[in-house]
């Protein structure tokens, strides 16, 4: 119905050319991709994988959305995560714009 895939201890920004800086720390994580089956959209399912990952590592949890998607923005903000930057990025040759978020835990 839905998954949720993370790296872990490896800096995403480095790994994918993002043109921002953060102070990343081996024991943060990234959400490269998540996906809930449209037919179970809406039940509260992606914001449970996210709360599910916050709570199961220990350093700081990132992620990146499209600033156009209205549905994953407010998983991130339902799970307390900030907005910490907007940058816009070459995507499938278009120029688009995306939110940098960032749980709000200390890290280890
Ligand atoms: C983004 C995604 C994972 C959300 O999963 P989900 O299980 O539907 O999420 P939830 O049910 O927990 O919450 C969705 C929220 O967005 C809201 N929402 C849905 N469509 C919306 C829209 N067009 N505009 C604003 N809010 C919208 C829902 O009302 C809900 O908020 P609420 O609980 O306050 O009512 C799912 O839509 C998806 O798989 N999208 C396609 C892939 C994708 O975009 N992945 C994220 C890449 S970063």
């Amino acid at each position: 119905m839905g998954y949720i895939t993370v790296y872990k201890n490896k800096n995403f920004i480095e790994r994918e050319h993002l043109p921002v800086d953060i102070d990343f720390k081996n024991s943060d994580s990234y959400i490269w991709n998540m996906c809930v089956d449209s037919k179970h959209e809406g039940k509260g399912a992606g914001t449970s994988l996210i709360d599910y990952v916050i709570n199961n590592t220990s350093g700081n949890v990132y992620s990146i959305v499209n600033e156009t998607n209205l549905p994953s923005i407010k998983i991130h903000q339902k799970n307390k995560m900030q907005e910490i930057n907007r940058f816009q990025k070459s995507h499938i040759g278009k120029l688009e714009t995306f939110i940098l978020f960032k749980s709000n835990k200390k890290s280890c």
